[in-house]
């Protein structure tokens, strides 16, 4: 039996991911920032809700379909941007995008991305959003939402939440940096995983030669072994309320503003002009004592919905997350480590297996509270007070 079939959730493939990953690379995707508070936070605050099945409904035929932005999907799930998930399997950004299609959900790629975004809008297939940073040097931002509009990329997501370089000092400890410059430790972390060595490095080392990140601008279109000249111009600690604007008069599809955790900053980012907000505190990788978005959820549903499409992130494991979320008032959740995890096994195989798991989870967990749509959750089926405040949103939205 492969490893693949052995896992039978998400916590199994994180463990096989964990063995066959390079400590340095497993830990810069597994973990969070400083002292990984908020990630354990996030997963807390998942398990602290709890439901209140309705019974004696008929939910033999059970279907997460889901719209979002006028496109139908097979579930409530898209596949976060997640730089760098090309050091986690050859092409692994194409290998994403294509597990995506073949399970009809939206997939996400990063700015700092190791496949050109012509490159997955040529090979993928799929519905295609794109994740921009915006740099000191705008014009250079620009650019790259010029070329995500000319390559047919349907949603644009700007991400806000790492306005300065988070602490993760568990990346100095493994020696793993970008600019990739290994220490003699790192190489010896790299040499004992020959699955890696072999799948990865060595098919970039036989083909293209070392990653680049791809979407960079010309002279930052560096390989992940360069690096060092001021990086002034790709500095993110100025970006404001105005650019969303800019970038709402230049982006002539969805906006989706990602990495916030407060109801006013998504009444600002709505009334800049973005069509949703992605509820965020990016995995828990940056500020590490960010509150859980699933605990903010509720109060920015209240602000926004149904003006704007509310996302959130950061946590989910189990269908019975997906479940939480889209009850208090999320239309659909973003997905990042899970499927590196998959894809850490077998590539795009690994990812659609992951996608697969949730979705069985997702499809037994709307059964076991019975609402055999997407549509029948609500929060009456939470029970506590993140329910109370979705319940009374939704009742002021009724009278509206
Ligand atoms: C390795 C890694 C790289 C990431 N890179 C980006 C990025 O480049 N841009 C971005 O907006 N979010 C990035 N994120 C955050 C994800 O988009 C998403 O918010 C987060 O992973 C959600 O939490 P989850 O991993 O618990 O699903 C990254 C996350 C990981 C794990």
């Amino acid at each position: 039996m492969s490893a693949l079939a052995r896992c039978l959730n998400l916590a199994d493939v994180r463990e096989h991911a964990r063995r066959r990953l390079p400590k340095g690379i497993f830990e810069f995707i597994d973990r969070g920032a400083e002292d990984d508070e908020a990630l354990a936070h996030n997963r807390e605050a998942f398990r602290r809700i709890k439901l209140k099945p309705k019974v004696l409904i008929d939910v033999s035929s059970r279907s997460a379909e889901t719209a979002l932005f006028g496109r139908a999907h097979a579930m409530p799930i898209a596949i976060a941007p997640t730089g760098a998930a090309g050091l986690v399997w050859y092409e692994g950004e194409l290998e994403l995008a294509r597990a995506a299609a073949a399970a009809r959900i939206p997939f996400t790629l990063a700015t700092r991305s190791m496949t050109s975004l012509e490159d997955i809008a040529a090979k993928a297939g799929g519905t295609l959003w794109f994740q921009l940073y915006v740099w000191a040097e705008r014009k250079l931002s620009f650019k790259l939402v010029e070329r995500a509009n000319a390559a047919g990329f349907e949603v644009l997501i700007v991400t806000v939440d790492v306005p300065v370089a988070p602490n993760r000092e568990y990346n100095g400890r493994n020696g793993f940096s970008l600019p990739f410059n290994p220490t003699v430790r790192a190489l010896l972390d790299m040499l004992a995983h020959p699955h890696w060595l072999l799948n990865v490095m060595s098919r970039y080392l036989l083909t293209t030669g070392m990653p680049r990140y791809e979407n960079m601008p010309g002279e930052h279109r560096e390989r992940i072994t360069q690096g060092g000249k001021p990086l002034t111009s790709l500095r993110g600690d100025n970006i404001m309320w105005d650019d969303i604007q800019e970038l709402r008069r230049r982006w002539p599809r969805t906006l989706i503003v990602k990495g916030i955790l407060r109801a006013e900053d998504a009444v600002r980012a709505v009334a800049c002009g973005a069509d949703g907000v992605v509820v965020s505190n990016h995995g828990g990788r940056c500020l590490d004592s960010a509150v859980a978005p699933i605990d903010v959820l509720p109060e920015i549903v209240d602000a926004v919905s149904p003006r704007a499409t509310v996302l959130l992130d950061s946590g989910v494991r189990r269908g019975g997350d997906i479940v939480k979320a889209l009850a208090l008032g999320a239309s659909a959740v973003l997905s990042g480590r899970p499927c590196l995890y998959g894809m850490a096994l077998a590539g795009k195989m690994g990812a659609q297996h992951v996608l697969e798991l949730l979705r069985q989870e997702l499809l037994t967990a709307m059964g076991q509270v019975g609402c055999p749509t997407v549509a029948d959750l609500g929060p009456e089926i939470v029970d506590g007070a993140a329910a109370k405040a979705a319940r009374s949103a939704e009742q002021v939205r009724a009278f509206a």
